[in-house]
């Protein structure tokens, strides 16, 4: 997909959006292919467009649905309604050829525009991050400028440690996230994630909707697919996926949380730490064991040492609730039991100490807003952390600008307090000392299955 595809990629996501953006409404059908006028909007100004919520929403599991099969739906509508084409494929002008809108894909652009507001947030609970509390240095002995961000992480040099964390895939709207996102991810030299590459495991006519190489050639590409698909499906089928995009390692997703809350969630979750000690063992490129916001206790983190896995990308509790999202699209008895549940989760600060404690290379990602919350995330031992919603949220606002200038502000609040540490690396920051306060500490006398009485 080259530009041509990209503008009417972008010009269809302009068409769906929603008039309102502050409404949650999922009026994904919107999608109207009859309100003219914002395409045109999108086309003169640049900016509509990044108003204009990519939204086509990847949701991790979302797609998902049968509890006995992992990746349902799509395949299934696909095969039996006329409407189901998740994505489009470009046409041999160069345009999209525009379909009507999925069940699946309602849902994903469901997500994308719920995630466009603060209302799924985690409501009483925070990352903790909180109550690290970095110890200032006087006398640094280091000037900002030599100040050096760059990590290496799964086989690539990343400039400064941050990763643009999977969202979407399988619709125009998400490919013009993917690859406005990528672009960006590619030019700062972080890393990127695709959302869940499920709508491709059923339909590969959606692969384009993934597709960021061509923009994001040098980028360190992460794919993305659920536990509970990937159990059902051979190492080859997944390596496929893989090699679609050119990832160079594979997001394994976990949310049982969200899935329960979900209306069409996935019930039956066996399995999966076997599923990803075969991933681990047969796929070629690495698998990190990716939560979506409910976070990794130290039972989930020894199961993945166990299993093999070295990476592990948190996703704690703090930042997008996911469990928040589907309850906002439930109803009735579900509806109720994602109130009780919205803030269920470990929160990303404890989460990333149980994933180190076990010798994995955690990635922090879940409410990560700040250049602050990445250095402290750092000194309790990430590798590197992730952003989702607040990038995307930046994006559709603003577009590249607006999300540059968050991530140039996080940037330069984390080069800001490397200097006041005195840590000239990321290494030296990840052994920066620190003090654990408040509500963490309990977390962290939580040592295995039980609470120590001398938190570490
Ligand atoms: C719009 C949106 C879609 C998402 N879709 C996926 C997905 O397909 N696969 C996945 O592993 N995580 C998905 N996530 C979860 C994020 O990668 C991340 O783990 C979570 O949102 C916590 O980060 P945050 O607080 O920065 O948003 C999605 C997040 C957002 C905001």
């Amino acid at each position: 997909m080259r530009s041509s595809d990209e503008s009417s990629a972008r010009r269809v996501a302009v068409r769906a959006l929603p008039r309102s953006r502050n409404e949650n409404a999922f009026e994904s059908e919107t999608e109207s292919e009859s309100e003219p006028e914002s395409e045109t909007e999108s086309e003169s100004e640049p900016e509509s467009e990044t108003e204009s919520e990519p939204e086509s929403e990847p949701e991790p599991e979302s797609e998902t649905k049968s509890e006995s099969e992992p990746e349902p739906e799509s395949e299934a509508e696909a095969e039996s309604d006329p409407e189901s084409s998740i994505g489009r494929e470009p046409s041999a002008e160069g345009g999209c050829r525009l379909a009507p809108m999925s069940e699946v894909g309602r849902r994903k652009d469901e997500h994308l525009e719920l995630c466009a507001t603060d209302e799924v947030s985690f409501r009483g609970r925070s990352t903790l991050l909180e109550h690290v509390r970095l110890v200032h240095d006087a006398l640094p002995d280091l000037s900002l400028d030599e100040v050096d961000l760059g990590v290496e992480l799964l086989g690539k040099r990343l400039r400064a440690p941050l990763i643009v964390a999977g969202m979407t895939g399988g619709t125009d709207r998400a490919a013009e996230v993917n690859r406005a996102l990528a672009r960006l991810a590619q030019r700062r030299g972080y890393g990127f994630g695709v959302g869940s590459q499920r709508a491709m495991a059923r339909a590969q006519d959606v692969t384009w909707t993934y597709a960021v190489r061509d923009v994001a050639p040098d980028v360190l590409l992460l794919g993305n697919l659920g536990v509970v698909q990937a159990r059902a499906m051979s190492t080859d089928a997944i390596d496929a996926l893989v090699r679609a995009i050119g990832a160079d390692a594979l997001c394994v997703h976990l949310n049982p949380a969200m899935e329960l809350v979900q209306p069409e969630g996935d019930r039956d979750f066996r399995e999966g730490t076997s599923t990803l000690a075969r991933l681990v063992a047969e796929l070629p490129v690495p698998v990190v064991a990716k939560e979506t916001g409910c976070g990794i206790g130290p039972a989930a983190a020894r199961k993945l040492r166990r299993a093999g896995v070295r990476y592990c990308d948190v996703s704690g509790a703090g930042g997008t609730s996911w469990v928040g999202v589907e309850t906002l699209r439930a109803q009735g008895a579900r509806r109720a039991l994602g109130e009780a549940l919205w803030d269920w989760g470990v929160p990303t600060a404890p989460s990333i100490v149980y994933a180190a404690r076990e010798g994995l290379q955690p990635i922090a990602t879940g409410g990560v807003r700040t250049g602050l919350d990445v250095a402290r995330a750092l000194a309790l031992g990430a590798v590197a952390a992730g952003l989702a919603r607040t990038v995307y949220q930046a994006w559709t606002r603003g577009g590249e600008p607006a999300a540059d200038a968050l991530l140039d502000a996080i940037e330069q609040e984390l080069r800001a307090v490397m200097v006041l540490t005195g840590s000239r690396t990321i290494d030296a920051l990840r052994r920066a000392p620190h003090v654990v306060t408040g509500e963490l500490r309990d977390w962290l006398a939580l040592d295995g299955d039980v609470v120590s009485t001398t938190p570490r």
